[in-house]
């Protein structure tokens, strides 16, 4: 496939400055029934206002850009402003932060195969590239599903999901917009930390296979994938190390080093989890990627809580999402000292 050189290059430079040292991703692309379900935990019913009101207290806290290189955004929150016409992009824009847009139309069920998923919107997605980035996005995400089970994964829904992110990725490329590449092994379910490792080693295996047969060039694309974990309902834990040094051997195995990150999901796991497991691994340096995130729940589970859809909560919610963002920006550095977090760790 044949880009335009000014079009990938427009991607690599926003690709690396999406993991620039010390920066992550903040995924605020909830769909409506998503954030309804978030907005639902805390008393709030999930208005058009109440969406953009909880969404602008995220992206004006003060200082966030040192840590946030992007926010990935939802279709209706792309087109929103703040309380004084600003609209969402130049407001990131304006603090260095770049806007993304989430393009995929969701996981619907995969014909002839019970409990699995397909991820869908490819139709008149070149279209919709155009227009995102006219509106400002810079980069654009989209999420496959892969569940484990008795079974499952199928060959057949790794295939028909990785062949529908690679086409996706030309696509978002040749529109000049880095693509997330997102394909989440789930974390529900029995099975044990090998089980998860097996399944997230076949899928990018899988998945980079497809990119390569579709000519996606990978230094302008991101990895967006879950972390190697013990299942939620799995007895045998695995410990926090574990988890780090799994994640890497299950990488160095399966991901390319022309990828430029990966910015991990955290996909169910407790803020405190999710920053601890990026923590460990980034003192391991020995890898040809930035290890970085791209949060959703470990970035606004205790924000949403602290803001519970008041105004007058606002400049409290603020300040528990700056911490989250900060402890992130030092995980990122391996730097992040839970026993002691005020501190910033040196090695
Ligand atoms: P979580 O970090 O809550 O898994 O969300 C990330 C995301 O963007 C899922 O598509």
């Amino acid at each position: 496939m044949t880009f335009m050189t000014s079009e990938v290059d427009r991607c690599t430079e926003a690709a690396f400055a999406l993991v620039a040292p010390g920066k992550g991703i903040l995924a605020a692309d909830e769909s409506h029934p998503t954030i309804a379900k978030r907005f639902k935990s805390i008393g709030v019913e999930a208005t058009e206002e109440k969406r953009c009101a909880y969404r602008e207290m995220l992206f004006t806290t003060e200082g966030i850009e040192e840590q946030i290189s992007g926010v990935i955004l939802f279709d209706e929150t792309l087109r929103q402003s703040t309380a004084t016409g600003e609209p969402f992009p130049s407001l990131l824009v304006s603090r260095g932060i770049l806007p993304g847009i989430k393009v995929d139309k969701g996981a619907k069920p995969l014909a002839g195969s019970p409990g699995e998923v397909v991820t869908e919107g490819l139709d008149g997605l070149a279209q919709r590239l155009e227009e995102y980035s006219s509106l400002g996005a810079r980069f654009t995400k989209w999420r496959a599903v892969i569940r484990i089970g008795d079974g499952l994964p199928t060959d057949y829904c790794i295939n028909a999901n990785a062949h529908a992110l690679a086409r996706y990725a030309a696509l978002s490329i040749q529109a000049g917009l880095v693509p997330i590449v997102e394909p989440e092994v789930l974390i529900d379910g029995e099975h044990t930390i090998k089980k998860c490792s097996q399944v997230t080693e076949r899928t990018l295996r899988r998945v980079f296979s497809e990119l390569y047969h579709q000519g996606v060039s990978l230094q302008q694309i991101l990895l967006k994938p879950n972390m190697v974990t013990s299942g939620t309902m799995c007895p045998e834990r695995a410990s926090e190390e574990e988890v780090a040094s799994e994640t890497i051997r299950c990488f160095l195995r399966a991901v390319p080093a022309a990828v430029p990150g990966v910015v991990f999901l955290s996909g169910g796991q407790s803020e405190e989890e999710a920053t601890r497991h990026l923590n460990l691994m980034n003192r391991n340096r020995d890898v040809p990627w930035q290890l970085s995130f791209s949060f959703g729940r470990a970035l606004q589970a205790s924000t949403l809580s602290a803001w519970a859809g008041a105004e007058e909560n606002r400049a409290d919610a603020q300040a528990v999402f700056a911490e989250r963002a900060r402890v992130n920006g030092l995980a990122r550095y391996g730097r992040y000292d839970w026993q002691n977090p005020g501190a910033d760790a040196e090695d």
